[in-house]
């Protein structure tokens, strides 16, 4: 891994709550966080494997780490979570918004059930956390910052992931709309969204074997390539960090410009080889003549 982008103790004095904080990339946030000597509380709904990553970042910061099981589709156990947090640290004035439920599914295909347990867990948990930790900000007068993770078909949309593109388009809306509403209180809300990162999470369940067969990743992404997790963990740093004081309401892509390639109307033209442009050339320029 590249050393981190921020200087030592960027983050000390930061109590940071991060949901989904034990795998995947809430687990290298976690670790980057702690890294910047922020106090950090992780909670999801496997306790064992909360306990185990607890255990594991205790090594080498022993007293900056806690966590429980928190389920942030319950807003009693998000409650129950911002309490144990502040039991060990006292106040949070940080939370990542980084739980998420997703599959790959033709969306005919889904029961309601399917449908609602992704927005359950990325939008209501979401909503859930912000209000939360919102009252306590709100009325403890902290000048807290939230970050939630999204995704780049929050604005574009994406079939075969319906459930979590409706979520984390409505996250995005929370995150503009609290940037305003509660950025008069100095309360900063700010969004990123990550290309493909490996994560045994995502990978699972977006890009099981059986699709990377098919399809390569990575000819989709402009830089050719999938995102490393320490280049999400400075971002994300830095806007948990003071550095970024005045970035409110914003959304930031990370995704090595993977969706403006699918976007970009006359962008299949990478398609032509570059050998057949002489002879496009020829055609464009004898056509104005004729
Ligand atoms: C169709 C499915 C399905 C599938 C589950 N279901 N998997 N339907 N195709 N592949 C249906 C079930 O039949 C059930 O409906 C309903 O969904 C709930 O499933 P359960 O297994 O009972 O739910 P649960 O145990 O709560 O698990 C939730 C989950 C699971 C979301 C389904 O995948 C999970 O725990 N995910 C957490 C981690 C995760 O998803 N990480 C990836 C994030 S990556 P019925 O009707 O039968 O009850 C990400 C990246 C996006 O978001 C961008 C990438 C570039
Ligand atoms: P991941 O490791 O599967 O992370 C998802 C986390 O959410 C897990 O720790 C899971 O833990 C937790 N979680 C799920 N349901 C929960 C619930 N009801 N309550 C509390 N926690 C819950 O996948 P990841 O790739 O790191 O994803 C992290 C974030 O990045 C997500 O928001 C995802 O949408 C976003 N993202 C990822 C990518 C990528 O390429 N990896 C791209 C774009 C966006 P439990 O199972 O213990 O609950």
């Amino acid at each position: 891994m590249k050393a981190g982008m921020l200087k030592e103790n960027s983050l000390k004095g930061k109590n940071i709550l991060i949901t989904g904080g034990g795998t995947g990339l809430g687990k290298s946030m976690s670790a980057y966080f702690l890294k910047l000597g922020a106090n950090v509380i992780i909670g999801s709904r496997n306790a064992n494997k909360i306990k185990q990553c607890v255990k594991e970042f205790s090594i080498e910061f022993p007293n900056q780490i806690t966590g429980i099981s928190c389920d942030v589709r319950n807003y009693d156990d998000i409650k129950k979570i911002i309490d144990y947090g502040e039991s060990k640290f006292g106040l949070i004035n940080g939370v990542v918004n980084n739980a998420a439920g997703n599959f790959i599914s033709p969306t005919e295909r889904l029961s309601p059930n399917a449908f609602s347990v992704i927005i359950d867990i990325v939008l209501k948990g979401t909503c859930n956390m912000s209000l939360a930790i919102g009252k306590k900000w709100l009325k403890n007068d902290i000048k807290g910052t939230m970050l939630n993770i999204v995704t780049t078909y929050a604005w574009t949309g994406s079939g075969y992931v319906v459930p979590s593109a409706v979520s984390k388009a409505g996250v995005l809306a929370l995150t503009r709309s609290l940037a305003v509403e509660w950025g008069k209180k100095g309360i900063r809300s700010n969004a990123i969204a990550p290309g493909p990162f490996p994560t045994k999470g995502a990978w699972d369940r977006l890009f099981p074997k059986i699709i990377q067969e098919k399809f390569i990743l990575k000819d989709r992404i402009p830089l050719n390539r999938v995102g490393e997790h320490h280049e999400l963990t400075n971002l994300a740093g830095y806007l948990m960090s003071d550095y970024s004081s005045f970035i409110n309401g914003e959304v930031i892509t990370i995704d090595g410009g993977e969706w403006l390639k699918s976007g970009g109307e006359f962008n299949w033209l990478d398609k032509i080889p570059s050998e057949m442009w002489d002879g496009i050339e020829g055609s464009i320029r004898g056509e104005r003549k004729s």
